[in-house]
């Protein structure tokens, strides 16, 4: 059993996550850490009979209590979307936030794996990842983008179109990144299924832009906050379970490093990136094996290299944050 850190734990994402991850046996210490309310909704958590302890840490000079001798990190901490914005429009206020949250990481846990929810998850991968390196404490097997909400949407939507496709047991491999056109579902790989053009189109169009959608049901409220609960407790239980349970077999598309991570040398070659979603097959030290991206439709190739464009930007935006400071 292990201690798990959630940084933001009294926002949107981060008071329902923690609720999930209470219910977790693989979890001794539940640490909720925020600059905002984290005691409150520890004590609220608290009462709860399942056997993790936990314990809230609010404002920055608790942070280092709440990090020590952390397993696991997960980072929903930040600011939302409001109608009108991209992921992209959040970079200036969430790098510092995660940057500040990833060193603290690698000056207390440098060995923890670190979840980010944070957005732009395209870009604050690679500014957690440039932390650590500039740290001397970096393992690509140990940092992950969280896109388990674009698999959980792909499930979701692919099963409201093809009733037979049974949403909570069936998983679609989503590849790319986390944003609008960098988000890619495979949808040829559903072997069970078949698609017309104009389903493939709208189900790829749905996937992509389905956080709109919760956007502009808000109404200026924020962005997803439940459904993005119950995706990064799915992913957070899945690596407890690959690294501390020992389950074997798992894999969730995530959004890792390529270079130095087991497997992941097709994916470097054939994209040219060096951050990419893809599946991962997760162990008892984080990334076990990158799989290699399978055969791809036309349309999918297509949009793959749409991705990787867009990618581009958004990864040497973040590597510049921490290089160049901007
Ligand atoms: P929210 O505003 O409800 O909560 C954010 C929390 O972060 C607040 O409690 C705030 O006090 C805290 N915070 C701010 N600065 C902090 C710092 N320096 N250290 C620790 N905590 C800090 O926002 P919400 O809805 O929970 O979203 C959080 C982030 O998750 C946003 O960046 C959002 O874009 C992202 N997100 C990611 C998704 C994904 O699929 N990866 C899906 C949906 C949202």
């Amino acid at each position: 059993m292990v201690k798990v850190v959630v940084c933001g734990a009294a926002g949107g994402i981060g008071q329902p996550l923690s609720l999930l991850l209470k219910q977790s046996d693989l979890i001794s210490h539940l640490a909720l850490y925020d600059i905002v309310n984290a005691a409150g909704v520890a004590a609220d958590l608290s009462h709860i009979n399942t056997v993790s302890k936990v314990t809230g840490h609010v404002g920055k000079d608790s942070l280092a209590e709440a990090l020590r001798g952390a397993h696991t990190v997960v980072i929903p901490a930040g600011v939302p979307r409001r109608p009108g914005m991209t992921r992209d429009d959040l970079f200036k206020v969430n790098a510092g936030i995660v940057r500040d949250l990833a060193q603290a990481c690698a000056e207390n846990c440098p060995k923890a794996f670190i979840l980010v929810i944070s957005n732009p998850v395209n870009s604050t991968v690679p500014i957690v990842c440039e932390v650590l390196k500039k740290a001397n404490v970096f393992d690509p097997r140990r940092v992950f983008g969280v896109t388990t909400l674009d698999v959980v949407r792909s499930s979701t939507f692919v099963s409201q179109v093809k009733p037979q496709f049974e949403p909570h047991s069936n998983r679609v491999t989503v590849v790319g990144g986390h944003s609008g056109a960098t988000i890619v579902p495979l949808l040829s790989q559903i072997k069970q299924l078949s698609f017309t053009p104009e389903e493939i189109k709208a189900l790829t169009h749905r996937i992509q832009f389905g956080g709109d959608e919760v956007v502009k049901a808000k109404d200026g409220a924020g962005s997803a906050t439940l459904s993005m609960a119950a995706a990064g407790a799915r992913f957070t239980i899945a690596l407890l379970e690959a690294s501390v349970r020992g389950k074997r077999g798992i894999v969730e598309s995530t959004y890792v490093h390529l270079a130095g991570n087991p497997g992941a040398e097709w994916n470097l070659r054939s994209t040219g990136l060096e951050y990419f979603a893809q599946d991962v097959e997760l162990g008892p030290d984080g990334v076990a094996n990158v799989l290699a991206l399978p055969n791809l439709s036309a349309e999918e190739q297509s949009l793959v290299k749409t991705a990787i464009g867009e990618l581009k930007g958004n990864i040497a935006k973040g590597i510049n944050f921490i290089k160049e400071g901007s």
